[in-house]
């Protein structure tokens, strides 16, 4: 039985009680069988980017983050606007995956929580840095769907079923892709 593909869920908030994390946490919860799903909790922990640093032995974790995205089959990114574009921490992680190949031709999506009308800056952004980088955005996968605050319960996860339905699609496209590059 070949091992199910990964898709690396990468959150772009920090902030205890987030809605972007809670979206991701629900995505793992309605993962169907023939996918795996792994948080990233490292974002914190990521040092400030430089340039001088970002060479062997990386710092531990870069190297760990780096090895995440290249074990993933694809990536699917939710992440909270600030200021009209990424927060500076989660923009930290992507200059780290400048450098590094891992990601290059990889599928990356995004899921935008944020209200109607909000969050289309750090859509903009993703979409240039992700440019950058090489990633292979997956269209059909990145979608809008809001996520208020004190949607999650005690476990963290989303329980309104419309969300849960649309994040189960955007796993379903992720997977569609993937079928397509193993055929
Ligand atoms: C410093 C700061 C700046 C923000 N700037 C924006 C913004 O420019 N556009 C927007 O739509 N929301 C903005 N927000 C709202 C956040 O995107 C929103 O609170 C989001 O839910 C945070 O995500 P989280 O719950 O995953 O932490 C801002 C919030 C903070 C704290």
């Amino acid at each position: 039985m070949p091992t199910p593909p990964m898709i690396l869920l990468l959150s772009g908030s920090v902030r205890s009680g987030s809605s972007n994390e809670a979206a991701l946490r629900t995505v793992r919860a309605v993962a169907p069988g023939r996918l795996r799903t792994v948080l990233y909790e490292g974002l914190a922990e990521l040092p400030h980017f430089n340039p001088d640093d970002d060479h062997d032995p990386l710092p531990p974790t870069v190297a760990q983050l780096r090895a995440a995205i290249d074990e993933a089959a694809a990536v699917l990114i939710c992440t909270p606007e600030y200021a009209g574009t990424l927060p500076g921490a989660f923009k930290n992680l992507l200059d780290w995956t400048v450098g590094g190949t891992e990601i290059c031709d990889k599928p990356v999506a995004w899921v935008n929580v944020a209200a109607p009308g909000r969050g289309q800056g750090a859509e903009a952004t993703l979409r240039t840095v992700l440019g950058y980088t090489g990633a292979r955005i997956v269209e059909p996968a990145c979608v809008r769907t809001p996520v208020g605050p004190g949607t999650a319960g005690a476990d963290g996860v989303i329980t309104d079923p419309g969300v849960r339905e649309r994040l189960a699609a955007v796993l379903e496209r992720l997977a569609a892709v993937l079928d397509t590059l193993t055929a």
